[in-house]
């Protein structure tokens, strides 16, 4: 198992190109289904999950062409219904590919995905919305068996909760829906945006009638596209972090500023120094770190994905803060490790109280998910001595080339075999 060796504490400074969105990347590689012509996906991050996603579409009978910075995509000859256990494991995300195939097909077997260290992870928003576009559905063996024997029809479905995945799912089945269909209620995260982007540029025809109201028309035929995937919003967070915490200075690159605004508005709030140009913000972390009351929600709140990070942040502030999540029922998996590297916080319920004041000690510690173990690189940056960060397949599953982004910006790190 790897292991990544940290050595604190030492000022980031320099320069951090932000890579393609992972949690854009995946449903628009499942929306690719869709399509029986070329697709040509530029920016997709280099991380275990897109390969994972990938893979997936391979046993889908999808023709994957990868090549440095580009993968092409082929489903002309793409047949297969059946989306395995083995790799939906893995990825919670692979449950996206219900929707396409259902809306080719009128049939499908996925595996259900199962829970995850931050929450048991259901699907019935999911699966409630798909039924009323005529899918009916059993659950046998750990699979959701769908079908749709007259193809889906289009409907109009309130969500009755905000869903990230459900509205993506419903989005891209709805698009090859026989007539009309009204999705209320929607998340509407960027990545659900590029996701949109993506799929009209294909041939779906796709309107944003409201904030949170989308209307889709279904189509037969789609096109040959060249889509160009967002940047990574939480990587690009989990860097101002770094320079915050570390007393840093440091330039995100390949960012659109005003997709971050809330980040940016809290971090300011807490004393960093904040200079915002087109495709790039500077940020000067302070001395002083002013304590704050801060609850996560769905966009354009303050993300859930970035919790953990602002936590180890706040360990630092002048005086007590409180974090609530309100997204995921078991998210404070960091707060443990966090504890035994000096940290004193307190969780009851939803709420984390954070003790101010903190230095770090450096310590061997055990990743648990993926955004808590970047947590864990955050806190062991600005811990005097070294630090050993166990499991780390978690951080590989949504960071590209975490060590030589920081080491570029003069952290000591490296990953030990
Ligand atoms: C997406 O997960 C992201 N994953 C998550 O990022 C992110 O934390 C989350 O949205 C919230 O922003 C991807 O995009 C691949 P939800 P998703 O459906 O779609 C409950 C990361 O670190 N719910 O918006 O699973 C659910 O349990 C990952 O990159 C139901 O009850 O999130 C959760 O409490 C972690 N029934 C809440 O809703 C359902 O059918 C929000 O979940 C679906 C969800």
């Amino acid at each position: 198992m790897q292991k990544l060796e940290v050595f604190g504490a030492f000022k980031l400074k320099g320069q951090v190109r932000i890579s393609g969105s992972k949690n854009a990347s995946l449903p628009i590689l499942a929306g690719s289904l869709l399509s029986n012509k070329k697709i040509v996906l530029k920016n997709l991050p280099k991380v275990k999950d897109i390969e994972t996603m990938l893979s997936l579409l391979k046993s889908l009978g999808s023709k994957i062409k990868i090549s440095d910075n580009q993968v092409t995509i082929d489903n002309s000859n793409q047949n297969k219904k059946f989306a395995s256990y083995n790799l939906v494991k893995t990825m919670r995300a692979g449950i996206l590919v219900l929707g396409p195939l259902l809306a080719k097909f009128g049939y499908a077997k996925v595996s259900l995905p199962g829970g995850c260290a931050i929450g048991t992870r259901p699907i019935d928003i999911h699966l409630k919305a798909l039924s009323k576009l005529g899918v009916k559905f059993k659950i046998y063996n750990g699979y959701v068996i769908a079908k749709a024997s007259k193809g889906l029809i289009g409907n109009t479905i309130k969500f009755p909760k905000l869903s990230v995945g459900a509205t993506e799912n419903l989005i891209i089945a709805a698009c090859l829906a026989k007539g009309t269909t009204f999705l209320l209620n929607c998340a509407i995260e960027p990545e659900i945006k590029d996701l949109v982007n993506f799929l009209i540029k294909t041939g779906c025809k796709i309107k944003w009638v409201a904030k949170r109201k989308i209307k889709i028309t279904g189509v037969s035929e789609l096109k040959e596209t060249n889509y160009s995937v967002m940047f990574d919003r939480i990587e690009a967070g989990t860097y101002l972090v770094a320079a915050a915490v570390t007393e840093g200075k440091i330039k995100i690159q390949n960012i659109k500023p005003d997709i971050i605004n809330t980040e940016l508005n809290i971090l300011k709030k807490i004393g960093s120094k904040i200079t915002i140009k087109k495709n790039e913000v500077q940020i000067t972390g302070s001395k002083q770190i002013k304590s704050l009351k801060i609850k996560t929600a769905p966009y354009p709140g303050f993300p859930t994905d970035l919790q953990a990070q602002l936590m180890v942040l706040l360990c630092k502030a002048n005086k007590n803060s409180i974090i609530q999540e309100n997204i995921f029922e078991n998210r404070f998996m960091h707060v443990a490790e966090l504890n035994r590297m000096g940290a004193k916080i307190l969780t009851r319920g939803n709420k984390a109280i954070i003790k101010g004041g903190i230095n770090f000690a450096p310590a061997e510690l055990m990743a648990t998910d993926l955004r808590a173990s970047v947590s864990l690189i955050l806190a062991a940056l600005t811990a005097k001595g070294k630090s050993v960060i166990n499991r780390i397949y978690h951080l590989d599953r949504g960071y590209e080339n975490i060590e030589s982004k920081l080491r570029k910006v003069g952290a000591k790190i490296r990953r030990l075999n």
